[in-house]
């Protein structure tokens, strides 16, 4: 009697281990043991489609932290405006509800003037020259420069040179005149449009087919590819090609959020970061010139390619941008920034 209670006890007692092992191990052990390690996340909203530069981009970034932290580090990435517009990331990031962002850069006006160098039109012939003026100290600068407001760029990446795009042929800066254009949220774009007698409308880039489309707006500026993937050539019949400014992006963290994680982590994304700019800043011109090509073989929109000459003039009518932002960009930044056109 005495043996087999004491034989039951024992079972009792190492079945009791055993359940609290397996417990521990597979990381449920009802408040004694410990939660399994959950990956840390990273949301990821744009507004692009996804296939952009920067959407390319972003799902590139995703693939290579998952197959290099993996379990340690999910993406997730929202294109297309889904989860919110570029102004309300700029929110969700100060906040942690979002924790990577890439913004275009004429968008950080609402924080900053830093950035407002980019918008001048026709300062850099082409992309190489603002990869140069971006990897010089200045530009390096910028990164760090709105920390206070939550946000620290980790790098550079570009869409491409902009073009205009009307309901009517535009060649000449007077075709412009009286058009209500759709411009990103920058003051030197809505100065910019001014200087040729159009009338400029600040608006989120998701609003903006539906615009084109009811004639809230009539024209516009973009990139070939945003044009092509967001189907703005379906409603806008002609565009111009000025490559008259450049669409880029701050791919930037939330700070905190930064210093939050693990050495190892930050150092390995901050690599990754590096690596996916060089890949993705050598894809932004092929995939802007495909859209360039879909748009002309669908014969929706007619490509106006300007002479010389034409193009000449289209940078003298919107010149007199630069004086009026000189002060506040600084006359030594804007001669420095010329200077990286070779
Ligand atoms: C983007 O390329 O992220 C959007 C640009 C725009 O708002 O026009």
């Amino acid at each position: 009697m005495y043996i087999s209670n004491h034989f039951t006890l024992v079972r009792k007692i190492s079945n009791g281990i055993l359940i609290c092992l397996a417990a521990i191990l597979l990381g449920c052990g009802g408040g004694g043991g410990q939660e399994a390690a959950k990956p840390i996340l990273i949301k990821f909203p744009h507004v692009t489609a996804p296939a952009t530069p920067k959407g390319e981009a972003a799902e590139r970034f995703k693939q290579v932290v998952e197959e290099r932290l993996a379990g340690r580090v999910a993406v997730e990435v929202y294109p297309s405006a889904q989860l919110m517009s570029d102004d309300d990331s700029l929110d969700a990031l100060a906040f942690g509800e979002v924790q990577m962002i890439a913004i275009s850069l004429s968008k950080l006006d609402r924080l900053t003037h830093k950035f407002q160098i980019f918008d001048l039109p026709f300062l850099f012939p082409d992309l190489p020259a603002v990869e140069r003026f971006q990897a010089s100290d200045y530009g390096q600068g910028l990164l760090r420069s709105m920390v206070d407001s939550k946000l620290l760029g980790l790098s550079f990446w570009h869409n491409g040179m902009k073009q205009f795009s009307g309901p009517a042929p535009m060649r000449t800066p007077e075709s412009a005149k009286g058009l209500k254009f759709r411009i990103m949220e920058s003051d030197v774009l809505q100065a910019q449009i001014l200087q040729i007698g159009g009338n400029p409308q600040k608006m989120a880039f998701a609003e903006v087919y539906q615009a084109l489309q009811t004639g809230a707006v009539d024209a516009q500026e973009n990139t070939w590819s945003n044009i092509y993937s967001s189907k703005f050539y379906e409603v806008q019949p002609y565009i111009t090609e000025t490559n008259h400014g450049y669409l880029g992006y701050l791919v930037a963290v939330n700070p905190d959020f930064w210093a939050s994680l693990p050495d190892d982590i930050r150092s390995e994304l901050a690599l990754i970061v590096q690596e996916v700019t060089i890949w993705a800043n050598e894809q932004s011109t092929i995939i802007d010139l495909a859209g360039k090509e879909k748009i002309i073989e669908s014969g929706q929109s007619e490509v106006i390619e300007l002479t010389a000459d034409e193009r000449a003039a289209w940078q003298r009518a919107m010149r007199p941008v630069w004086d009026t932002f000189s002060e506040s960009i600084g006359a030594d930044l804007i001669a420095a920034a010329q200077a990286y056109d070779k």
